[in-house]
């Protein structure tokens, strides 16, 4: 039994370390994202999926990549002895259910969600231990068709938060190329080609000459061919820098001749909608190990928000999983972090909206229930009515209300009461309108 003695130490107000508390101020901006989001992707015809947040751990092993399961999982022994895992992202979740009713689902199928996600990172600017995640995925589709119309809903949401085309960009890579590029041109092997794209990866976060030396490891006399590939201009630029190894008629070559054409299927596809903030970046790498084609990303150009806005890609093997024959995956994931740092940084955030269209100011006890009652009246046509219980003084639950920015009182006292009239007062102009219990409306 819990005991509180009264030399216990207080408990701390704080929220655990990394995750939010959203109080209603910030609680109105994360429902004007979600609202965003769900209308941005119901206009694609994309229909709501939820799951618990809990998984076995398993689900996560298989795919989702090492940092993630070894370094960021919440990760705990049940009472059954059952490993279970707080989901760091949607993507396993939603393939083991479209794999449980797959002879049931019709294809091409379209799904959303926006699930509450946990990670165990170091929190910093645009990353926190719980966040809620957009979840977009397309099945079915074999063609770069999924990947422009991803990319496509992705960008209108970004024009959502308030961005115009010329304030962001969308990056794409392949694995296709990177498989063909670690496995053909260099003869890694799994584990070597591994560490390569993790090395990639990471770039951005690790000094030139430890980037370097990570090469250097894993490709010896090739490590400097591989630099200059990486740091091709632009697609063309890439393409020449390609070493040409293998005969055309080998697998490797055929991977290599795939990506590159889907790369140039979605670019084009891309501006044929008119969306043309759009590159391809030979150092996206993308985390999870679950990818098998294009891979794609899309940053604010502000570097005050350098962290990616969505990630997603290809995952045609994932639900193989499960035993089922493969199926044509497409998805992204973009963050409520970000978004409300974008709305922030484009001054987009939404005005507060007021709790109430009405606040009924009682004056004396003995008049409350008439209150109640109209305001019962009130609610039956879709009016918001809130009612001061504080027994304060008039003034003080005016100035409440006017706190609260509720734009009309009604003062109910002993005349209103044996009147019915009532005085409904406009508190920006001050202006009153006497009316009856009736005839109110807004
Ligand atoms: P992800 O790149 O790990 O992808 O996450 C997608 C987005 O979620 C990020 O770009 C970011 O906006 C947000 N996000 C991720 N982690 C955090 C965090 N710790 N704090 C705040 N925001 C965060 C995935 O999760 C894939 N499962 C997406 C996907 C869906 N791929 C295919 N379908």
């Amino acid at each position: 039994m819990y005991h509180m003695s009264n030399k216990s130490k207080k408990l701390s107000t704080d929220a655990y370390k990394g995750v939010r508390d959203f109080f209603p101020k910030e609680m109105a901006i994360e429902k004007k994202i979600f609202d965003i989001w769900r209308t941005t992707v119901e206009t694609y015809g994309y229909e709501e999926y939820s799951a618990s947040v809990l998984e076995p751990s398993e689900l996560y092993r298989a795919k989702s990549g090492e940092e993630i399961v070894n370094e960021q999982t919440y990760t705990f022994t049940d009472r059954g002895d059952r490993e279970v895992t707080l989901r760091p992202e949607m993507t396993p979740t939603l393939a083991r259910m479209v794999a449980a009713k797959k002879r049931e689902l019709v294809f091409p199928l379209r799904w959303y969600s926006i699930p509450n996600l946990f990670r165990y990172e170091q929190p910093q600017r645009g990353r926190v231990r719980e966040h809620w995640q957009l979840n977009v995925d397309i099945f079915g589709v074999e063609s770069t068709n999924a990947e422009i119309e991803t990319i496509n809903i992705a960008c209108d949401i970004m024009r959502a938060y308030g961005l115009k085309d010329t304030d962001f960009e969308v990056r794409l890579n392949n694995r296709k190329i990177m498989d063909y590029i670690t496995r053909d041109i260099y003869s890694l092997n799994e584990q070597s080609a591994h560490k390569l794209s993790k090395l990639i990866d990471k770039k951005d976060k690790i000094k030139t000459e430890a980037f370097k030396i990570g090469a250097n490891e894993i490709l010896g006399n090739n490590a400097q061919s591989f630099l200059t590939l990486l740091n091709s201009k632009n697609f063309e630029d890439f393409v020449s820098n390609l070493p040409q190894t293998k005969e055309e008629t080998s697998s490797g070559s055929y991977d290599l001749h795939t990506g590159l054409a889907e790369i140039r299927a979605v670019i084009d596809g891309l501006e044929k909608l008119g969306i043309t903030n759009i590159r391809f970046d030979q150092t996206l790498m993308r985390g999870f190990d679950y990818y098998t084609g294009i891979v794609f990303e899309i940053f604010d150009l502000n570097p005050i928000n350098h962290r990616a806005v969505f990630g997603g890609g290809r995952y045609d093997d994932l639900l193989s999983l499960f035993g089922n024959e493969k199926v044509s995956a497409v998805g992204f994931g973009t963050g409520d972090v970000i978004a409300r740092d974008l709305m922030e940084t484009y001054n987009s955030l939404p005005v507060s909206n007021p709790s109430a269209d009405i606040a009924i100011i009682v004056i004396g006890e003995q008049n409350t229930p008439y209150a109640l009652e109209l305001a019962k009246s009130l609610r039956s046509k879709k009016i918001r009515v809130v009612i001061d219980l504080s027994k304060k003084k008039i003034s003080d639950q005016i100035k409440n209300a006017d706190k609260k920015s509720i734009p009309r009182i009604i003062c109910i006292g002993d005349e209103e009461v044996k009147t019915g009239k009532l005085r409904v007062k406009n508190m920006t102009t001050g202006e009153e309108i006497i009316s009856s219990e009736d005839t109110i409306s807004l």
